[in-house]
């Protein structure tokens, strides 16, 4: 069946022009394009978005992280998309966790910078998709 996640390339995948890279990945999986964006997080989205950590020691270093540049915001959709696009990213960690082949695997070096995010659950994806995308 067929559902929605929200991937975002951080500001360090942006920054190291890896945005071609990941949509070509999305793409040759079969997954779709549903929305698009290039934008600065504000603070309010950022906190929102990783609500959930607030409180961890690394809580208030990814959120200056995430704002701190151009960011691009995508819907991604397909048969178990929610699931594939973490299978395409790797592991949070891009050098104990994500294996090569992977996203975070061949690109990524340290946990905070690890390049992009996709949601880890169906309840994750329709909260997040409002997020970045309310009039989705
Ligand atoms: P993401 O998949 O976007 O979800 C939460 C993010 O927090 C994660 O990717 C990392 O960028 C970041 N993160 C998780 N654990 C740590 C950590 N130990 N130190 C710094 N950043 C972390």
């Amino acid at each position: 069946m067929s559902e929605r996640t929200l991937v975002l390339v951080k500001p360090d995948g942006v920054e190291r022009g890896l945005v071609g890279e990941v949509i070509a990945r999305i793409e040759r999986k079969g997954l779709k394009l549903a929305a698009l964006e290039l934008r600065t997080a504000d603070r309010a989205t950022a906190e929102q978005h990783y609500a959930e950590h607030d409180g961890k020691s690394f809580y208030n270093d990814l959120v200056d992280f995430i704002t701190g540049g151009p960011l691009v915001a995508l819907v991604v959709e397909g048969v178990r998309a929610i699931p594939a696009f973490r299978q395409l990213a790797g592991g949070t960690d891009p050098v104990e966790k994500a294996t090569p082949g992977t996203i975070r695997g061949d690109f990524g070096l340290e946990v905070q910078y690890n390049l992009v995010h996709g949601s880890d659950s169906a309840e994750s994806a329709e909260r997040e998709i409002k997020i970045w995308f309310p009039n989705l």
